[in-house]
């Protein structure tokens, strides 16, 4: 049985990935269609005709409404048959689910859960995204695992040592600390003094001798939604005048064994690193560090479930166990309600 929390915001896509054309997608393993209606807004719907089970991200969008491909049925932003080419009577069932959406910050947030108990109030903050001194890059991943061990990855940046090379290399050996506000998770990494870094030369001002002192705060809300905070300083002043890196890790299941992984990262407007090179030093990160990491862990694993696997749990995985208690005890209560 699958085993998704039905009663939060999941991130959809980007903005500016639903355009004019029917955008599919799959999430939470149910197959989503995003388009745009009349007045610019998101609708959302079930992307499957309840007919003959035709894809509607391969239909044909009039005003607020979808036509299904196939035969024509059109369905409206509340999922409702509207329009039947034929005249012929639809029967009540011939309809799609609707899912609340909402924009902002650059995201499309999408609600499966019942929709009654939807609250953009929420919505955990990313308005890093659309700050005017920074320049963002953004892209996104697939990643063949549960995303839960993305988030695992994700809350325990030790890992930088041993798969990022360019971020972390061999003396990377940050202070780390966890706490809890509620049921957001925090991880917390302090590096002590090191050499500036091709990366850290890219975004802050010239070094002139001195060395870069660097701090972290991920940020975790439910089901895997995570803001990276990494400010840099320099060693003869810590902690004034911080460069900030903010960055977007955002999770989003495609099925129990398959990720979208969205992800984000800001600069100062005027810093040296272009974002060709900001982006690609991203994107390699993911796609050829993380996620052949990621896949091989699952393989491994061979689709137990991970606590009967009887992890070895080590003082770096509590922000990662932390998330995983909170989610499982959502998913719980969802459940029993
Ligand atoms: S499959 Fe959509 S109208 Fe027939
Ligand atoms: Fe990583």
């Amino acid at each position: 049985m699958s085993e998704f929390l039905k009663n939060c915001w999941y991130m959809a896509a980007w903005s500016d990935e639903i355009g004019d054309a029917p955008f599919g997608t799959r999430m939470l393993d149910q197959p989503v269609v995003l388009y745009r209606g009349s007045k610019g807004q998101v609708i959302a719907l079930g992307g499957m005709c309840p007919h003959r089970f035709a894809p509607l991200a391969k239909g044909k969008i009039t005003g607020d409404m979808i036509a299904c491909p196939y035969h024509g049925l059109g369905f409206d932003a509340s999922g409702t048959c509207v329009h039947s080419p034929f005249g012929i009577e639809v029967p009540p069932a011939g309809k799609v689910p609707a899912y609340p959406a909402i924009e902002r910050d650059d995201i499309v947030w999408v609600w499966m859960g019942d929709p009654d108990k939807a609250d953009a109030a929420a919505i955990p903050d990313f308005s890093y995204h659309v700050d005017p001194g920074l320049r963002v890059v953004r892209g996104r991943s697939f990643v063949p695992c549960h995303f839960e061990l993305v988030s695992d990855n994700l809350m325990d940046l030790t890992h930088a040592r041993f798969l990022h090379p360019i971020f972390g290399g061999d003396d990377w050996r940050p202070e780390v600390s966890f706490s809890q506000d509620g049921d957001t998770v925090f991880s917390h990494y302090v590096l002590p003094p090191y050499p500036p870094s091709p990366f850290s030369d890219a975004i802050m001002s010239p070094a002139n001798g001195r060395m870069v002192v660097e701090r972290e705060f991920m940020r975790w809300n439910a089901p895997a939604t995570m803001y990276l905070d990494i400010q840099f300083s320099w060693s003869d002043a810590p902690g004034e005048n911080e460069i900030p890196q903010p960055s977007t890790h955002i999770l989003t299941p495609e099925t129990e064994q398959a990720t979208h992984y969205f992800w984000a990262s800001g600069i100062p407007a005027d810093a040296a690193m272009t974002d060709e090179e900001h982006l690609e030093g991203l994107r390699f990160a993911f796609d050829e560090e993380d996620a052949p990491m990621l896949e091989s862990v699952s393989a491994m694993m061979n689709g137990r479930d991970f606590w009967d696997m009887q992890p070895a749990i080590l003082p770096f995985d509590q922000g990662g166990v932390r998330a995983r208690r909170i989610l499982r005890q959502k998913i719980r209560a969802e459940q029993d309600a």
